[in-house]
C-alpha cells in the first residue's frame, strides 16, 4: 500500500424525514443561497420542505442549474452571492447542482479569474464558502467528496477540480426523495457508482486488502440491487442502499493508498462536452473498451474481479478475462444503457473529434500507468464503435 492521508469531514444525515434537520445543520444567522436544478425539486415538494426547515433565515434562491453544470450559469450564481453578500450555500439536487455549488463556494473566496480554479485542477483554491447539500439523485458521490466537474459551454471544455476546501459541511440523504426519479436516472446512478468503484479498484495489485474487499462488496451490492432499483421506485430499502453505496463509492475510502485509473471518466467527459451524452452513459461506452485495451496491464485484477464479483472461475485466464469484460458490458446493457457509440448515433467522426479534444485538454497520458496516449485513446474509441 502507498502512503496516504485520509480526510473526510462531511457529516451525513441519512434517513426518511431528515430534511427538517436543516434547521439545526445550517447556522442560525446564515445568509443562505439555495441552489437547485430544473423543475424536479419544486415538483416533488423537496424545495418546500427545505424552505420550511430554514425558517426565518435570510434565504435567496438560484434555480436553473443544468445537468453537466455550465461555467456560464455558475458565474451568474456567483454574482448573486457577491451582490447579496450571502455566506452559506445549500445545494438541493443531484451531482450537477452539488458540483455547481462547490464551484461557486470556491470562486466566491477567490480573487482571480474563476476559470483558474478549473484550469489549475483546484490548486489555486485556498478557501471556500461553507455549504451543505440535500441529495435527490444517488450517483456521483459529490455529496461526500471534494471534487466537482464544470463545463465551459463556449469551448466544449469539461474539467474537474478538487480541493480540501470544498467538502460539504453536511449532506442530507433521504432515500424517499429518490422515489420519483425517472428510470433512466436511476440506471445512470447505478452505472456511475459502479464505474467509480472500478476506476479505483481494477488497476494492479497493490496490497490494499481492505480496499479490495470494500470495493468488491460495493460492486456486488450494486449488482444485487440494480434490478429492484429499476423495477420498484418506492422500495425504500433498495433506494437507501443505492444512496449509501454511491456515497461510499467515491468518498475517498476505497481509493486510499491504492493506484487509480480514471481514463474512462476523462475520455467520457469529452463525449459529454461534445455530444451532451449523460455522464454515466459515456462511462458505459468507454469502460469495456478500456478494460479490453488494458487487459495485459490489468490482468491480475481482471481475474480477481471476475472471480470475486461475478463468480467466474472456470476456463483459461484469457477466457475468464473475456467473461469478466462481457459481464461488465452486459450489466450496463441490462440497465438499459447502450455501450456502443453507434447506440448514440455516433460514428468515426466522433472518434476524431474526441481525440482532438483530449489533445487540446492535455489528456494524453491517462490511466494508472499513464500509458493511454492519444493513439491508445483512439483505439479505445474505435473499439467502442
Ligand atoms: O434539473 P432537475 O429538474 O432537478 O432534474 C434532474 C436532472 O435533469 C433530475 N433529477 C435529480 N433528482 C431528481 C431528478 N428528477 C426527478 N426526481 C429527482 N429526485 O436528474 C437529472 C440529472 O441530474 P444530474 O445532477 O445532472 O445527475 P448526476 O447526479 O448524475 O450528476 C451528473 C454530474 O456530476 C458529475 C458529472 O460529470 C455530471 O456533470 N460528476 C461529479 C462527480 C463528483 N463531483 O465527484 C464525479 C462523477 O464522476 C461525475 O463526473
Ligand atoms: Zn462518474
Amino acid at each position: 500500500m502507498q502512503n496516504f492521508e485520509f480526510y473526510n469531514p462531511t457529516k451525513i444525515v441519512f434517513g426518511a424525514n431528515t430534511i427538517a434537520t436543516l434547521a439545526k445543520l445550517v447556522p442560525e444567522g446564515a445568509r443562505v443561497l439555495m441552489l437547485y436544478g430544473g423543475e424536479s425539486a419544486e415538483k416533488t415538494g423537496t424545495l418546500a420542505e427545505v424552505r420550511a426547515a430554514l425558517g426565518q433565515r435570510v434565504v435567496r434562491e438560484f434555480g436553473g442549474i443544468e445537468p453537466n453544470p455550465s461555467y456560464e450559469t455558475m458565474l451568474r450564481a456567483l454574482a448573486q452571492v457577491r451582490e447579496e453578500k450571502l455566506d452559506f450555500l445549500l445545494a438541493v439536487g443531484g451531482g450537477s447542482v452539488i458540483d455547481g455549488t462547490k464551484f461557486v463556494a470556491a470562486a466566491a473566496s477567490y480573487g482571480g479569474e474563476p476559470w483558474d480554479i478549473l484550469q489549475s485542477g483546484g490548486a489555486v483554491v485556498k478557501a471556500a464558502l461553507p455549504f451543505g447539500t440535500v441529495l435527490t439523485l444517488p450517483a456521483t458521490g459529490s455529496e461526500m467528496n471534494n471534487g466537482a466537474v464544470i463545463t465551459r459551454q463556449s469551448s466544449h471544455t469539461k474539467l474537474p477540480f478538487h480541493s480540501s476546501h470544498v467538502f460539504p459541511r453536511f449532506s442530507v440523504l433521504d432515500p424517499s426523495k429518490t422515489f420519483n426519479l425517472p428510470t433512466k436516472q436511476v440506471a445512470n446512478g447505478v452505472a456511475d457508482a459502479f464505474v467509480h468503484i472500478v476506476e479505483q479498484y481494477l488497476t494492479y495489485p497493490a496490497g490494499g486488502m481492505a480496499q479490495d474487499r470494500f470495493a468488491e462488496g460495493l460492486l456486488q451490492t450494486l449488482v444485487e440491487i440494480a434490478p429492484r432499483a429499476l423495477a420498484k421506485p418506492d422500495d425504500y430499502e433498495v433506494r437507501g442502499n443505492l444512496m449509501w453505496v454511491a456515497a461510499l463509492a467515491l468518498n475517498g475510502l476505497i481509493g486510499a493508498g491504492v493506484p487509480q485509473d480514471w481514463a474512462t471518466h476523462l475520455i467520457g467527459h469529452e463525449l459529454t462536452a461534445l455530444y451532451n451524452i449523460d455522464h454515466a452513459r459515456t462511462l458505459a461506452i468507454v469502460l469495456p473498451s478500456v478494460l479490453q485495451s488494458q487487459r495485459e496491464h490489468k490482468r491480475a485484477k481482471l481475474l480477481q474481479y471476475g472471480a470475486r464479483v461475478w463468480g467466474i472461475d472456470a476456463g483459461s485466464e484469457d477466457e475468464r478475462i473475456d467473461a469478466a469484460i462481457h459481464a461488465t458490458r452486459a450489466f450496463f446493457e441490462g440497465l438499459g444503457i447502450g455501450t456502443r457509440l453507434s447506440d448514440y448515433g455516433l460514428g468515426r467522426e466522433a472518434v476524431d473529434a474526441v481525440v482532438a479534444q483530449l489533445e487540446a485538454h492535455g489528456m494524453s497520458a491517462l490511466g494508472e500507468h499513464k500509458n493511454i496516449d492519444l493513439a491508445a485513446s483512439r483505439a479505445i474509441l474505435t473499439a467502442a464503435l
